[in-house]
Protein backbone atom coordinates (compact mmCIF):
# COMPACT_ATOMS: atom_id res chain seq x y z
CA UNK A 1 0.00 0.00 0.00
CA UNK A 2 3.03 2.23 1.08
CA UNK A 3 4.77 1.49 -1.90
CA UNK A 4 1.40 2.23 -4.10
CA UNK A 5 1.03 5.82 -2.67
CA UNK A 6 5.11 6.47 -3.04
CA UNK A 7 4.83 5.67 -6.85
CA UNK A 8 1.69 7.67 -7.47
CA UNK A 9 3.65 10.48 -5.85
CA UNK A 10 6.33 10.01 -8.42
CA UNK A 11 4.12 9.35 -11.42
CA UNK A 12 1.79 12.38 -10.86
CA UNK A 13 5.16 14.98 -11.72
CA UNK A 14 5.84 12.54 -14.95
CA UNK A 15 2.11 13.09 -16.08
CA UNK A 16 1.67 16.72 -16.20
CA UNK A 17 4.68 17.23 -18.13
CA UNK A 18 5.22 14.76 -20.43
CA UNK A 19 4.56 11.48 -21.97
CA UNK A 20 3.28 8.73 -19.44
CA UNK A 21 6.29 7.02 -17.76
CA UNK A 22 8.87 8.30 -19.89
CA UNK A 23 11.10 8.84 -17.14
CA UNK A 24 11.94 5.00 -16.95
CA UNK A 25 13.94 2.66 -19.45
CA UNK A 26 11.61 0.62 -21.75
CA UNK A 27 14.56 -1.93 -21.84
CA UNK A 28 15.27 -2.09 -18.48
CA UNK A 29 11.07 -2.80 -18.43
CA UNK A 30 11.29 -5.66 -20.74
CA UNK A 31 14.09 -7.15 -18.79
CA UNK A 32 12.36 -7.38 -15.71
CA UNK A 33 9.40 -8.50 -17.37
CA UNK A 34 11.11 -11.75 -19.25
CA UNK A 35 12.09 -12.72 -16.48
CA UNK A 36 8.92 -12.07 -13.46
CA UNK A 37 6.48 -11.34 -15.28
CA UNK A 38 6.05 -12.96 -18.32
CA UNK A 39 5.97 -16.53 -17.07
CA UNK A 40 2.70 -15.98 -14.78
CA UNK A 41 0.94 -14.49 -17.82
CA UNK A 42 1.66 -17.51 -20.21
CA UNK A 43 0.65 -19.72 -17.97
CA UNK A 44 -2.72 -18.39 -18.16
CA UNK A 45 -3.00 -17.40 -21.63
CA UNK A 46 -1.65 -20.66 -23.22
CA UNK A 47 2.10 -20.09 -23.65
CA UNK A 48 1.91 -16.24 -24.68
CA UNK A 49 2.45 -13.89 -22.28
CA UNK A 50 1.38 -10.68 -24.45
CA UNK A 51 -1.90 -11.73 -25.27
CA UNK A 52 -2.84 -10.71 -22.02
CA UNK A 53 -1.73 -7.26 -22.73
CA UNK A 54 -3.78 -7.41 -26.23
CA UNK A 55 -6.68 -9.52 -25.77
CA UNK A 56 -9.95 -7.32 -26.41
CA UNK A 57 -11.51 -7.59 -22.99
CA UNK A 58 -7.86 -6.08 -21.32
CA UNK A 59 -8.37 -4.10 -18.66
CA UNK A 60 -5.99 -1.35 -18.31
CA UNK A 61 -7.57 1.76 -20.38
CA UNK A 62 -4.88 4.36 -19.05
CA UNK A 63 -1.90 5.30 -17.97
CA UNK A 64 -2.58 5.19 -14.50
CA UNK A 65 -4.85 2.39 -14.49
CA UNK A 66 -1.39 0.25 -15.91
CA UNK A 67 0.56 1.85 -13.38
CA UNK A 68 -1.87 0.82 -10.75
CA UNK A 69 -1.77 -2.87 -12.45
CA UNK A 70 1.59 -3.14 -12.30
CA UNK A 71 2.03 -2.70 -8.65
CA UNK A 72 -1.31 -4.96 -8.19
CA UNK A 73 0.99 -8.10 -9.84
CA UNK A 74 3.96 -6.80 -8.11
CA UNK A 75 2.39 -7.13 -5.32
CA UNK A 76 1.82 -10.88 -6.34
CA UNK A 77 5.72 -11.41 -6.42
CA UNK A 78 6.04 -10.38 -2.94
CA UNK A 79 6.72 -6.54 -4.05
CA UNK A 80 10.52 -8.30 -5.24
CA UNK A 81 10.37 -4.71 -7.20
CA UNK A 82 11.17 -1.22 -6.26
CA UNK A 83 9.03 1.67 -7.43
CA UNK A 84 11.66 2.27 -10.18
CA UNK A 85 11.46 -1.06 -11.46
CA UNK A 86 7.56 -0.79 -12.05
CA UNK A 87 8.06 2.62 -14.07
CA UNK A 88 10.54 0.60 -16.25
CA UNK A 89 8.00 -1.73 -16.67
CA UNK A 90 5.12 0.33 -17.73
CA UNK A 91 7.30 2.38 -19.64
CA UNK A 92 8.26 -1.32 -21.23
CA UNK A 93 4.27 -1.70 -21.50
CA UNK A 94 3.01 1.51 -22.73
CA UNK A 95 5.84 1.52 -25.04
CA UNK A 96 5.08 -2.19 -26.61
CA UNK A 97 1.36 -2.31 -26.02
CA UNK A 98 -0.95 0.12 -24.45
CA UNK A 99 0.38 3.33 -26.41
CA UNK A 100 -1.48 5.33 -23.97
CA UNK A 101 -0.48 9.10 -24.33
C1 LIG B 1 1.29 -14.64 -10.01
C2 LIG B 1 0.87 -14.35 -11.35
C3 LIG B 1 1.23 -13.00 -11.96
C4 LIG B 1 2.44 -12.42 -11.98
C5 LIG B 1 3.75 -12.92 -11.40
C6 LIG B 1 2.27 -11.17 -12.71
N1 LIG B 1 0.98 -11.03 -13.11
FE1 LIG B 1 0.21 -9.46 -14.18
N2 LIG B 1 -1.59 -10.36 -14.18
C7 LIG B 1 -1.90 -11.56 -13.56
C8 LIG B 1 -3.29 -11.85 -13.79
C9 LIG B 1 -4.04 -13.10 -13.30
C10 LIG B 1 -3.81 -10.78 -14.56
C11 LIG B 1 -5.23 -10.63 -15.12
C12 LIG B 1 -6.13 -9.96 -14.16
C13 LIG B 1 -7.54 -9.93 -14.73
O1 LIG B 1 -7.75 -10.15 -15.93
O2 LIG B 1 -8.42 -9.68 -13.94
C14 LIG B 1 -2.71 -9.87 -14.78
C15 LIG B 1 -2.84 -8.70 -15.51
C16 LIG B 1 -1.83 -7.81 -15.74
C17 LIG B 1 -1.97 -6.58 -16.49
C18 LIG B 1 -3.26 -6.05 -17.13
C19 LIG B 1 -3.55 -6.67 -18.47
C20 LIG B 1 -4.82 -6.06 -19.06
O3 LIG B 1 -5.86 -6.72 -18.98
O4 LIG B 1 -4.75 -4.92 -19.61
C21 LIG B 1 -0.76 -5.96 -16.46
C22 LIG B 1 -0.41 -4.63 -17.09
C23 LIG B 1 0.14 -6.82 -15.72
N3 LIG B 1 -0.54 -7.92 -15.31
C24 LIG B 1 1.45 -6.53 -15.47
C25 LIG B 1 2.32 -7.37 -14.77
C26 LIG B 1 3.70 -7.08 -14.54
C27 LIG B 1 4.42 -5.83 -14.99
C28 LIG B 1 4.22 -8.13 -13.83
C29 LIG B 1 5.65 -8.32 -13.34
C30 LIG B 1 6.08 -7.40 -12.35
C31 LIG B 1 3.15 -9.08 -13.62
N4 LIG B 1 2.01 -8.59 -14.21
C32 LIG B 1 3.30 -10.28 -12.93
C33 LIG B 1 -1.04 -12.36 -12.86
C34 LIG B 1 0.30 -12.13 -12.67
Amino acid sequence: MQRAILFSLFLVPTLALAAPFEKGDAKQGKAIHDKQCEGCHAARFSGDGGKIYTRAERRVKSASALAQQVTTCNAMLGNALFPEDELHLAAYLNGQFYKFK
